[in-house]
C-alpha cells in the first residue's frame, strides 16, 4: 500500500518511497473514531463529547461505556455494564501467590505489568481475538480486575494483607476500600475523595495514540491476546516521560523544597544542567494548556478542602506562574500537562508516589482495550512492522579471532 503517496521504485532493489519519522512525529499509525485532540486549541473529546462536560456531568463507568461502544448508555445499559464490571473484579487465588513472589520493595507498576501479563495464562480463551464475544469478556475482565491488581500491588508493597473486592461499592469506592481497609472495620470512603478520583479516572481514560496505546496496538497487531498487549501498555506507562511523570513532579517539588528556590530551579532547567526538565510541563500534542490540567486544578481545590493543603502546592503554583511568563517556555509552547497537579492530589489522598502511575493505568485500561478492539476490527490494519534507514557497515567478510587486531 502506498498510503496515498505515489510509489517510486527505480529498480528491483529499491524499496520505493519511505518516510523517515523517528518517534512518529508526523505519522498517523491508524484511523480512529475514539478520541479527538486539537493540541493547538487545547481540545480533548471522547467520541465527540468535550472532556470538560464529561468530567463535570458523567461518571467513569458511563465514560467507559461511551468509549467502548461509541454512544452514551441508557439507564438500563449502564446498569447492565456496571453489573458486568462489578462481577468480574475477583482474581484467581494463584495471582496472589504470584504477587507474593515479588520483593517487598518492588515497584507496584512492575507488579501490575507482570500480573496483567500473567492473566493470559489464566484465560487461555483470550487468544480468540477475532471472536467478538470472547473479546468483550476479556475487555470486561481487564477493566474489572485492574483495580483489584492495583490494590494488591499497593498492599504487597506496604506489607499488608490483600483485601478482596466488595462488589456493593462503586468502581472507585471499591478500589479505595481495597487500598485503605485495615482489619475488619468497614472502610468509609469520603464522597468528595471518591468523586475526585472518579473525575481523575475520566480524564485519564483515553488519549489517542500516546506511547502506551501505540504499544498496545503494536503488540496487539501480532494477534496476541489482550492481556499481553495491555501489559506492554503498562510497561510503556511506567516510563518517567509518560505515566511516571507525576511521580517525577512530586520528586521535583520535594527537591526544590521551598517556594524561594523556584527561580533558581527554573534557571537550572533552562541551562539544561544535568539534563533536567520541568516535569509535568510540555506535551507532544498540546501546544497550549492541557485541558485535563485545567479540570485537575479545580478538583485539587475540592480535595484540599477535605485533606488540608499539600505544602508542595505553593511551589507548584509558583513554578507555573514563573514558567508561563518565561520566554524559554513561552517560545517552546510548554504548558502544564495532566501530570503537573495530579500527583499533588494523589499525595493528599495518602498514596505514595510509586502508586501514581498505577492510578493512571487503572482508567487508561479502558482506552487501551477500546483502541485494541478498534485495531483488531480494522481490515486495513496488519502486523505493525516499520522500516528503517540502515546506517551500519557495508557487506564484509568474517574475520577469524586470531586475525583480529
Ligand atoms: N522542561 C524544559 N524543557 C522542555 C520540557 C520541559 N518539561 N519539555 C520540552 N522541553 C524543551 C526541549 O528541551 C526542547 O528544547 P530545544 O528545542 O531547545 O531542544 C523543546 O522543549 C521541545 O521538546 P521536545 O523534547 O522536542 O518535545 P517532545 O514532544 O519530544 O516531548 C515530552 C514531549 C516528552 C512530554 C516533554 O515535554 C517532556 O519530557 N516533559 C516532561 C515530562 C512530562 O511531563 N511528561 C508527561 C507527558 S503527559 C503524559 O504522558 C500523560
Amino acid at each position: 500500500r502506498t498510503n496515498g503517496l505515489r510509489q517510486i521504485k527505480v529498480s528491483d532493489d529499491d524499496f520505493g518511497l519511505m518516510g523517515y519519522d523517528p518517534a512518529f512525529l508526523n505519522t498517523a499509525n491508524c484511523k480512529s473514531a475514539i478520541t479527538f485532540i486539537d493540541g493547538d486549541k487545547g481540545i480533548l473529546e471522547y467520541r465527540g463529547y468535550p472532556i470538560e462536560q464529561l468530567a463535570e456531568r458523567s461518571s467513569f463507568l458511563e465514560v467507559s461505556y461511551l468509549l467502548l461502544n461509541g454512544e452514551l448508555p441508557t439507564e438500563k445499559q449502564l446498569e447492565e455494564f456496571r453489573y458486568l464490571v462489578t462481577h468480574h473484579t475477583y482474581v484467581h487465588e494463584n495471582i496472589k501467590t504470584f504477587m507474593d513472589g515479588f520483593r517487598y520493595d518492588a515497584h507496584p507498576m512492575s507488579m501490575l505489568s507482570s500480573t496483567v501479563a500473567a492473566l493470559s495464562g489464566f484465560y487461555p480463551d483470550a487468544k480468540h481475538t477475532k471472536d467478538e464475544r470472547s473479546r468483550r469478556i476479556q475487555m470486561t475482565r481487564l477493566i474489572a480486575k485492574m483495580p483489584t491488581l492495583a490494590a494488591f500491588s499497593y498492599r504487597h508493597s506496604m506489607g499488608l494483607p490483600y483485601v478482596y473486592p466488595d462488589n456493593d461499592l462503586s468502581y472507585v469506592g471499591n478500589f479505595l476500600a481495597m487500598v485503605r481497609k485495615i482489619g475488619t472495620t468497614t472502610y468509609k470512603v469520603h464522597p468528595t475523595l471518591e468523586k475526585a478520583l472518579d473525575v481523575l479516572f475520566i480524564l485519564h481514560a483515553d488519549h489517542e495514540q500516546n506511547c502506551s496505546t501505540t504499544s498496545v496496538r503494536t503488540v496487539g497487531s501480532s494477534e496476541v491476546d489482550p492481556f499481553s498487549a495491555v501489559a506492554s501498555g503498562i510497561a510503556a506507562l511506567y516510563g518517567p516521560l509518560h505515566g511516571g511523570a507525576n511521580e517525577a513532579v512530586l520528586r521535583m517539588l520535594r527537591e526544590i523544597g521551598h517556594v524561594s528556590k523556584v527561580p533558581e530551579f527554573i534557571k537550572q532547567v533552562k541551562g539544561g544542567e544535568g539534563g533536567s526538565k520541568l516535569m509535568g510541563f510540555g506535551h507532544r500534542v498540546y501546544k497550549s494548556y492541557d485541558p485535563r490540567a485545567k479540570v485537575i486544578k479545580r478538583v485539587a481545590d475540592e480535595v484540599f478542602e477535605v485533606t488540608g493543603k499539600n505544602p508542595l502546592l505553593e511551589i507548584a503554583v509558583e513554578l507555573e506562574r514563573i514558567a508561563l511568563q518565561d520566554e524559554y517556555f513561552v517560545k517552546r509552547k510548554l504548558y502544564p500537562n495532566v501530570d503537573f497537579y495530579s500527583g499533588l492530589i494523589y499525595e493528599a489522598m495518602g498514596f505514595p508516589v510509586e502508586m501514581f502511575p498505577v492510578l493512571f493505568a487503572i482508567p487508561r485500561t479502558v482506552g487501551w482495550v477500546t483502541q485494541w478492539e478498534e485495531m483488531v476490527k480494522d481490515p486495513e490494519q496488519k502486523i505493525a512492522r516499520p522500516r528503517q534507514v540502515y546506517t551500519g557497515s557495508k557487506r564484509r567478510d568474517y574475520v577469524p579471532m586470531n586475525a583480529r587486531a
